[in-house]
């Protein structure tokens, strides 16, 4: 009968139906498979933890507890420190040293599911094998978010090779541009796509890089503008992703903007 059901044969569809509506419209029910989008920058404080705590926000509101965040930098992790979460009692490095099940340390923030480092490891991060680590979530999440360190280290590295996609952080700055140019060469290395770039901290002043420029320089689409926006600053020290703290200041727009532009990218598939 199982059989009948899992072929939808013909006599079985009221069943069908009656078990998941999508049937009738000729929907299949696929199992969930994660697709992983990393979030990276060679560039330190650019952004990339605030875009992760933001967007993950975003998209739980759509998705509910289909997302997972996870922090990555695992020499320096500030992902929990974002939402106000200073001592994980479960982080993801129990996992990475086979103390806990990786299930076991994922943990709530702000209503997203959340895999947080621990902030007071101290020892030196030899090569992990995230991807292996995450294959156990990917059945359970349609998303998960990954927050990367900076620079292009072996932890960094274990990271882009975790992901389906990356997103680049950049600021409108030559130095961070030039330094980007590194993150974009490591994930053609790995044959890793790119959605696309944030240009985060625009202030609009002279010497910065023109969008375009940016936009020249890196040869990627730019998905997202995100002003320097002094809520960010506070939100971050309330622990608070700005999108919760000031959901009208400039940035939490653009986050909100960005986090839309995901979804429906994801539904696209
Ligand atoms: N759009 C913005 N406007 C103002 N401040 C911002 C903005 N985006 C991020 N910040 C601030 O910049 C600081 C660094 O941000 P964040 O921690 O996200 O950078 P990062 O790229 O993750 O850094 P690291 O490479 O060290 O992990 C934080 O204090 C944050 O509040
Ligand atoms: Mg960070």
């Amino acid at each position: 009968m199982l059989e009948k059901i899992r072929r939808g044969e013909k006599g079985h569809t009221g069943l069908l139906s009656a078990l998941n509506p999508k049937w009738e419209r000729g929907i299949e029910i696929k199992p969930k498979r994660a697709r992983v989008i990393g979030v990276f920058s060679c560039k330190g404080g650019v952004g990339k933890t605030t875009t992760v705590a933001n967007i993950g926000l975003c998209l739980t509101q759509y998705m509910g507890d289909d997302i997972l965040a996870v922090d990555a930098n695992l020499t320096a992790p500030n992902l929990g420190l974002h939402f106000g979460e200073f001592s994980p009692k479960v982080t993801i490095h129990d996992a990475l040293a086979d103390e806990l099940p990786i299930e076991k340390v994922v943990m709530k923030c702000h209503g997203l599911p959340v895999l947080l480092g621990s902030i007071a490891y101290s020892e030196e991060v030899h090569l992990v094998d995230l991807r292996g680590h995450l294959e156990p979530l990917k059945s359970k999440y349609k998303v998960i978010l990954i927050d990367s360190a900076p620079g292009i280290g072996s932890e960094v590295i274990a990271a882009i090779k975790a992901c389906d996609e990356i997103i680049i952080v950049t600021n409108p700055h030559i130095p961070v541009v030039a330094s980007t140019l590194k993150t974009f060469r490591e994930a053609e290395r790995y044959k890793i796509p790119i959605v696309g770039v944030i240009v985060n901290k625009v202030r609009g002043e002279p010497f910065e890089l023109p969008i375009k420029d940016v936009k020249k320089a890196l040869g990627w689409p730019i998905i997202s503008v995100v002003p320097e926006d002094p809520k960010v600053r506070e939100a971050t020290a309330a622990g608070i992703p700005v999108v919760r703290y000031a959901p009208q200041s400039s940035a939490a727009k653009e986050f909100k903007k960005l986090g839309e532009f995901l979804i429906k990218r994801l539904k696209k598939g």
